[in-house]
């Protein structure tokens, strides 16, 4: 009796929440090479997906599980639902069509995400696919970060199509990369504009280490390997959040910190698969 209740409560915490163990996240792809703010080797990065709207590139995002999507809280706010949006996955060169497509069926923003003309407030969402992802070399989860790991003085990536909050008339075909870094928070705090807006326990922010100073798509994610892992794994560090635009260099762009947010990205996840 004792040994049947023990596989029914491990089958009831596999259907919640579950952790496969025999797949790993964070694994870039094998053409993965550094090449600070320019085109990224295809499929180096697979967990990246663009959230079109129509034609349109409209947002980044990560895959986290086999069916969810960790982006923005603006992404589906100010006039687009969610269920507007398709996500494209496996995708490099934006004119080759053999990335795979799914709708989105579900979409939650953060119950405390605002929003005024300059700064979003918990600007996360996760939107749950209609179908669920079959991981390949090119189609892949990213880690979540533990919350006791630092990435401060490291370079940081972030990786998008090149469509800014700000609205570029065009977006690049082929994904791209560049290199951040996390500013001291009272250092971001001095600037005129971010005085105001900045929630330093939220909202880091990073800047370019490159003269490409284009943040990506926002509500894509800001990566970085670890020691603790030998840097084998990605983990996701922020989401594109605001900031001001790719003209300006010297404003650093401003990002979600994730780890601040696992508890509610874990319970809007429970269907989904993680990977270890
Ligand atoms: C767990 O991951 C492995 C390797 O990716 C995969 O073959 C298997 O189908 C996954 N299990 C479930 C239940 O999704």
């Amino acid at each position: 009796m004792i040994q049947i209740w023990f596989v029914l409560s491990l089958g009831i915490s596999w259907v919640h929440g579950g952790v496969n163990k025999s797949c790993e996240c964070g694994i870039a792809g094998i053409n993965r090479r550094i090449v600070g703010g320019t085109t990224v080797l295809p499929h180096a990065y697979p967990w990246l997906v663009s959230l079109m709207l129509g034609p349109k590139l409209h947002c980044g995002g990560a895959i986290i599980t086999d069916l969810h999507i960790l982006s923005a809280g603006h992404c589906i706010t100010f006039g687009v639902h969610f269920r507007e949006l398709t996500v494209y996955v496996g995708m490099h060169d934006r004119l080759d069509t053999s990335y795979t497509t799914h709708r989105v069926v579900n979409g939650v923003k953060h119950p405390h995400f605002t929003s005024n003309a300059v700064r979003d407030i918990n600007d996360i969402a996760i939107l749950t696919l209609d179908k669920k992802l079959q991981f390949t070399e090119n189609i892949q989860p990213i880690c979540l970060p533990d919350p006791t790991m630092d990435f401060r003085h490291l370079p940081l990536t972030v990786a998008g199509w090149g469509k800014t909050r700000q609205g570029a008339l065009t977006s690049s075909r082929y994904l791209l990369e560049t290199k951040v870094q996390i500013v001291d928070g009272e250092k971001c705090k001095k600037s005129n504009i971010y005085k105001e807006n900045l929630v330093s326990e939220s909202m880091m922010c990073a800047y370019s280490l490159g003269k490409d100073a284009c943040q990506g798509d926002s509500g894509g994610p800001l990566f970085s390997t670890h020691k603790r892992t030998e840097n084998k794994k990605w983990y996701q560090v922020g989401i594109v959040s605001w900031g001001i635009d790719c003209a300006m260099p010297d404003y650093p762009g401003v990002y979600t910190i994730v780890a601040k947010y696992i508890p509610w990205i874990k319970k809007q996840t429970e269907k989904g698969m993680y990977c270890v």
